[in-house]
């Protein structure tokens, strides 16, 4: 195995060329088989339903080197899920689960010098990706895909690690609409959703806060993030069809009942945030990012969250918890992890 000269320590959530990714085409009406690949570029038709139409979906999942030196992938297979249901909703062929697990199995092997060891804290990120390479000019499905899959080693996504951020509601954009392809994982969300993130930039908050987009009422997403709330002992999580769902979230809910509390997934008002004793922002990148404040500036309210910046104990345990399980620290009982030797 080469070595490498990776700061571990101070990686952060960037692109970091690694030595290989795999490939998979779709032609014919059928999937080819796996292509291991050492290049960086994709070579395609200007006409490709990815570059006009939209026809991309993606996903996102990390690969852990723990303590007794193996290595653990995080509910691979609820993401290969997740693929296909975003392939269902833009008319795309969609992946079986076998081949998805197998081809980011082997992408992560192939790269094992580039996985962060076990005292960094990091990990390695993996990016699926399936576009619609065959040209088209009229609006309509591509009669070929790719699917492509890179690794690349990462730090948190926040840059102070696990400590509480503030939010702003963005009221002036919308990420997706009430039945649009908010439940999907397709690059025009986000491409949706920079405006609203520069805004809260730009007003020195560290991510937008969306409502949902026909009321204005609800709580939505948090940035590209699921939101939770913490009050009574139990865990609140938006009902929406226009949030994605989640593979954290829908951990940290099981989590959450296997700590003994209630969950709840269901229209949050944005007021109630004021009776919320603890409040999360998570995802694969962050796991939870906690929210010290939400400011809703067009009606003039801050409800703040965590007073002295610090995250609940609720959220930390839910964190540590979720941290361990990836980490092999503690037992999987829930079957989340795929061990790797
Ligand atoms: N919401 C959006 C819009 C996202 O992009 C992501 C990230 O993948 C999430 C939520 C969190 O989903 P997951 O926990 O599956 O990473
Ligand atoms: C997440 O993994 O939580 C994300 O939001 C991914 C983001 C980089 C699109």
């Amino acid at each position: 195995m080469a070595e490498n000269n990776i700061d571990w320590a101070n990686l952060s959530f960037g692109y970091m060329p690694t030595d290989y990714n795999v490939r998979c085409y779709y032609r014919n009406g059928a999937w080819g088989e796996m292509e291991i690949c050492s290049e960086a570029t994709i070579n395609m038709h200007m006409a490709a339903t990815c570059l006009h139409y939209g026809q991309e979906a993606f996903e996102g999942l990390k690969a852990f080197r723990c303590k007794d030196g193996k290595i653990r992938i995080f509910r691979m297979e609820a993401n290969a899920e997740r693929l296909q249901s975003t392939c269902r909703g833009i008319m795309m062929p969609e992946l079986p689960t076998e081949k998805f697990c197998e081809m980011i199995k082997t992408v992560v092997k192939k790269n094992e010098r580039f996985i962060p060891p076990y005292e960094s804290g990091a990990s390695l990120y993996i990016r699926p990706l399936l576009i619609g390479t065959g040209a088209q000019v009229g609006v309509r499905p591509a009669n070929e895909y790719l699917f492509v899959v890179f690794v690349t080693p990462v730090g948190p996504y926040f840059k102070g690690g696990f400590s509480a951020n503030p939010y702003v509601v963005i009221r002036e954009f919308d990420r997706s609409a009430p039945l649009g392809t908010g439940v999907y994982k397709v690059g025009g969300n986000y491409a949706a959703s920079l405006r609203a993130n520069k805004k809260a930039h730009d007003l020195g908050y560290s991510c937008e806060f969306y409502l949902d987009a026909k009321e204005k009422k609800y709580i939505d997403e948090a940035g590209a993030a699921n939101f939770f709330g913490i009050k009574n002992n139990t865990y609140i999580t938006p009902e929406s069809s226009s949030i994605l769902p989640s593979i954290t979230n829908r951990s940290l809910m099981q989590l959450a009942e296997d700590l003994g509390m209630k969950v709840e997934r269901r229209q949050i008002p944005i007021e109630e945030l004021e009776t919320m004793e603890e409040a999360g922002a998570c995802g694969t990148a962050a796991v939870i990012s906690p929210i010290a404040r939400i400011d809703d500036l067009e009606m003039n309210k801050s409800y703040v969250i965590s007073k002295d910046g610090k995250p609940g104990p609720i959220s930390k345990k839910l964190y540590d918890k979720l941290r361990a399980i990836q980490y092999g620290d503690e037992p999987d009982t829930h079957g989340w992890v795929t061990v790797i030797d």
